[in-house]
């Protein structure tokens, strides 16, 4: 870790909670809208937030300033898909020129990438999720409703042409859907020698959405990975609910996102921001605080907010609740909504 030999910055108060994690991690949702209605994050028909219950570009772009003031390192935007809002590209541009953040990620769908990538590198964007769950058109199609496989693929070829330092694949198996393309899947990074990530499918959003019954273990899917490569642990750690594996031989490492089979909530180190301005401190919990009403009622005045954020570390959970054996999900909120 660099030290921040600047004792000014000293002066700024830090971001620890409760229990003494600190937080340096932001996710910040821009848009709850998505030109896809994949399967287990929207329902076909959604209805989208009206326009003046969203952050702005510029408040967005205000409160990673205050974030990063307060000593957050990096930020990740998201959605909905970020890339479907208009001009979202200024906003990566601000970020990106702010000169104590580390990193600057993005997690997308991957449809518009063929169209930003280059510019998106330029503006100091490190690194790129893009969510892909399957290599076959028609099932993508099936799992994303209206995404278009060829377009995600060469937004991907797009992307490694850019040279990003990093880019994953997130993927989200589903018992009697996509679950056998686990290993396609992995030969595919291989090839393409970027990472990927499978995500437990979470209980998040519709109601009536059979998780239970699609919901695949990772444990399951590492050991038929293991069975197939030769998978080193590796130390790589975000804080987050992700271990990773290094695939002997390659330049691509696995990464299994298990928020069931894990318990990683003591080393969180993040908060979320919904597309609303909600400061949510834990995804799977309701504890949030509201920052659009400081962000409209003080325009010129940051303080009331670094007082807003600075005393919800107070709230921030020990850790979450999900269960699949509930009858409902324990937090009933779309993805797209508080950012993946
Ligand atoms: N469970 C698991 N992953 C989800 N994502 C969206 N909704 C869910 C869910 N209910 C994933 C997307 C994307 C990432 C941001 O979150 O596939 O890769
Ligand atoms: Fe859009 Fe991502 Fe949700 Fe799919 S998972 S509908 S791509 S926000």
């Amino acid at each position: 870790m660099k030290k921040v030999p600047n004792s000014q910055q000293n002066l700024q108060p830090r971001l620890i909670d409760q229990f003494g994690r600190s937080v340096d991690y932001i996710r910040l949702s821009i848009t709850d809208r998505c030109d896809f209605r994949c399967v287990y994050c929207m329902s076909e028909d959604m209805t989208f937030l009206p326009r003046e219950e969203v952050l702005s570009l510029e408040e967005c772009a205000r409160l990673v300033k205050l974030f990063v003031r307060l000593g957050v390192s990096k930020v990740r935007i998201t959605g909905g898909e970020p890339l479907v809002r208009k001009n979202a590209l200024w906003l990566f541009q601000e970020i990106g020129k702010l000169k104590n953040l580390k990193e600057l990620v993005l997690t997308t769908n991957g449809s518009q990438l063929i169209l930003h990538a280059a510019a998106l590198k330029a503006a100091g964007v490190k690194r790129i999720n893009l969510s892909i769950d399957s290599l076959n058109a028609e099932r993508f199609k099936k799992i994303t409703r209206t995404g278009d496989l060829g377009k995600v693929l060469a937004g991907l070829q797009a992307s490694i042409d850019a040279g990003f330092e990093g880019i994953k694949l997130n993927t989200v198996l589903m018992h009697g859907n996509n679950e056998g393309e686990a290993c396609d899947l992995v030969q595919f990074a291989i090839d393409k020698k970027i990472d990927i990530s499978f995500i437990e499918e979470m209980p998040l959003g519709e109601v009536d959405h059979t998780r239970a019954s699609t919901y695949v273990s990772n444990t399951d899917t590492l050991k038929l990975l293991k069975s197939k490569y030769s998978l080193l642990a590796s130390t790589k750690t975000t804080g987050g609910p992700a271990r990773y594996w290094q695939v002997a031989n390659s330049n691509t490492k696995i990464g299994f996102i298990s928020p069931h089979s894990h318990n990683f909530c003591e080393n969180c180190n993040r908060v979320r921001i919904t597309c609303k301005g909600e400061l949510y401190l834990c995804l799977g919990q309701e504890d949030k605080i509201e920052l659009l009403p400081l962000l409209r009622t003080y325009p010129n005045d940051d303080q009331p907010l670094i007082d807003a954020i600075v005393g919800s570390m107070k709230i921030k959970p020990k850790g979450h609740d999900f269960d699949l054996r509930r009858a409902k999900p324990a937090v009933v909120r779309f993805m797209s909504h508080t950012g993946g």
